[in-house]
């Protein structure tokens, strides 16, 4: 998704110093990985397919999102067309020589009622999509809910606010599985859990838009104190009921494996001081913990429980069974690092949200960002891998979103996004070797899509889509040049690739 939210509780702008550690992979190569190691590139059904209002597709809240008044970035109505374009777009993804696709399926393309029939026209769309990718070798790994809830149940009864998520929720993944089972082997229940609740639940940002004063503002409705955790008590719930589906009725015959998504900002303290140090770690319970210790250890971290008190619900002994290791994989979204420092004034409101509970302040730094881009620190991934080895005892991690935004109309001679990818990648590498048990990297995005918090003003992917001709036609950028080159088993250095594009005859990188 991509997300930089302006986060409410302080947003400093410094050019801090964060490097921790030196990242040592540079010149490496795809050989340099386990040769299982899966390399793909993601995109997800609102941001990609457009169609929106085709073959019996219903809104979503994120095409509500879209409409609300506060929102000027345009819609995803057609977004890059994918629905239309899926076979060219395989076939580019052919030429760069992904392994693994990364996508979502429309819940309300699917089951436009939320509940109840399958609409044949979105059957028929993904098994399209899904065999074509199938014939031309490429892994299909599937992301269930990517933002996109159905309208219908959000005006019914309030969506993740009531239980009933639950059973609607798992009834939608049991279709997914059934239909699409035999040919998709990796499927994550939800993308960015932690980030959907604190942007959609407390600050009011993003989808569905609800929070309360003074924790956010313009929202048609929402409690920033009670709601995230009520959210991430129904979600939790939702995603083991439907891993436990998989589990008794699919993975005997499908042999594919479920995770669910964090987005993980690596929290890094500011100073060595204590406070500092306790309230990085508070940062890593609070956004990583939260989810972490209930599908681990069956409930949710002690700090947690502490400070949130009665607002966050608790599991019955069946929950937490159901709960504990219901995962086969974890997946991570990382783009930057964060400096984290103590906060114990936002302990002393009367009434608090999710983000004061965690009483720390997170400080972004504008560290090596190219203009309009994101901060360069590829160690962080390197971190957050290691995090997850150290405190979670190392599952299987999909990184299933990194990559450098620039803005829309920047040239298609990206490189900075070729230096963020051959760092982040190399960080990769070095986690690797020090023995994370990472499996798969997928590049957010494939191509230009849709953007959640900036609509068709950035741009992440490794292919340029012209918006300004009807049919957008896709153009390579260099990140596209450089990471086909890695796949494909090349080593290349930076300067190698700029002077290779500097020396096309293409025409494209002048662009
Ligand atoms: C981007 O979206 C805005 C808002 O809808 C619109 O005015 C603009 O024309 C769009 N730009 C392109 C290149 O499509
Ligand atoms: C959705 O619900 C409406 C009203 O209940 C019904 O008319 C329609 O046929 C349903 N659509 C599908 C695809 O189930
Ligand atoms: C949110 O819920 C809390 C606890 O029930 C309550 O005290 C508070 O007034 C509610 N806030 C709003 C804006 O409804
Ligand atoms: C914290 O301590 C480490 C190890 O002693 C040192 O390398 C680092 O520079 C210190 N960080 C800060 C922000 O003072
Ligand atoms: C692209 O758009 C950004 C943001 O609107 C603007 O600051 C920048 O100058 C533009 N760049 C080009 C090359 O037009
Ligand atoms: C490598 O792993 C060891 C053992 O888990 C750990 O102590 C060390 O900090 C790790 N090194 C890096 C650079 O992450
Ligand atoms: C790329 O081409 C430009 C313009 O011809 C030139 O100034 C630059 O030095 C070249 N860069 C490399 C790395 O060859
Ligand atoms: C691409 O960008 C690099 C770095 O900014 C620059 O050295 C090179 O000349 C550019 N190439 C083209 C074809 O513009």
């Amino acid at each position: 998704m991509a997300i930089v939210l302006s986060l409410s509780l302080l947003v400093l702008l410094l050019n801090f110093d964060l490097r921790e550690i030196a990242v040592a992979a540079e010149g490496y190569s795809r050989h340099d990985f386990p040769a299982d190691f899966v390399f793909g590139s993601g995109t997800s059904a609102y941001q990609v397919e457009g169609a929106a209002n085709e073959d019996g597709r219903m809104p979503s809240i994120f095409d509500t999102f879209t409409r609300s008044e506060n929102w000027q970035g345009g819609n995803g109505d057609v977004a890059s067309d994918e629905y239309h374009k899926y076979k060219e777009d395989v076939q580019l993804m052919v030429d760069t020589g992904l392994d693994a696709y990364r996508f979502s399926i429309s819940w309300p393309r699917l089951i436009p009622n939320g509940s109840g029939s399958v609409n044949r026209k979105g059957l028929e769309y993904y098994n399209n999509l899904i065999n074509e990718l199938v014939n031309h070798g490429i892994q299909p790994h599937v992301t269930l809910l990517h933002s996109d809830l159905p309208q219908v149940l959000e005006d019914k009864y309030g969506g993740f606010l009531d239980r009933q998520i639950v059973e609607d929720f798992t009834a939608y993944a049991d279709v997914c599985f059934k239909e699409f089972g035999d040919r998709v082997s990796h499927w994550t229940t939800v993308n960015e859990g932690n980030i959907f609740i604190m942007g959609g639940y407390d600050l009011g940002q993003t989808p569905p838009q609800r929070c309360s004063a003074p924790f956010g503002f313009n929202c048609q409705g929402g409690n920033s104190t009670t709601e995230p955790y009520i959210v991430a008590h129904n979600m939790l719930l939702a995603h083991a009921s439907i891993v436990s589906l998989y589990k008794k009725k699919y993975q005997a015959t499908q042999h594919g494996l479920v995770g669910f998504n964090l987005y993980s900002f690596n929290p890094v303290p500011l100073t060595n001081s204590t406070e500092d140090v306790m309230a990085a770690r508070r940062a890593n319970d609070f956004f990583i913990g939260w989810f972490m210790d209930p599908l681990m250890y069956g409930d949710y971290p002690e700090i947690m429980k502490n400070t949130a008190g009665k607002r966050i619900p608790s599991f019955t002994k069946d929950e937490s069974k159901l709960l504990k290791g219901s995962f086969d994989f974890i997946a991570i979204n990382h783009y930057f690092s964060v400096h984290v420092k103590d906060n114990p004034s936002s302990l002393k409101m009367e009434l608090r949200d999710y983000v004061s509970d965690m009483a720390a302040a997170m400080i972004f730094s504008t560290d090596g960002a190219p203009p309009g881009g994101l901060p360069f620190m590829p160690w962080g991934l390197q971190e957050v891998l290691e995090y997850f080895k150290q405190v979670y005892g190392n599952p299987p991690i999909y990184i299933q979103e990194n990559g450098q935004r620039t803005d829309r109309n920047s040239s298609i001679n990206d490189t900075s996004r070729v230096e963020y990818l051959q760092g982040f990648i190399g960080g990769l590498l070095d986690a690797i070797r020090n023995g994370s048990n990472a499996r798969g990297y997928f590049t957010w995005s494939f191509l230009d899509v849709f953007e959640l918090l900036d609509g068709n003003a950035s741009s992440f992917g490794l292919y340029f889509v012209d918006l300004n001709y009807p049919n957008l036609p896709r153009y390579p950028k260099l990140s596209q040049h450089w990471y086909s080159k890695f796949l494909k088993g090349k080593s290349i250095p930076l300067d190698g690739i700029v002077e290779a594009a500097n020396s096309s005859s293409s025409g494209l990188y002048s662009r």
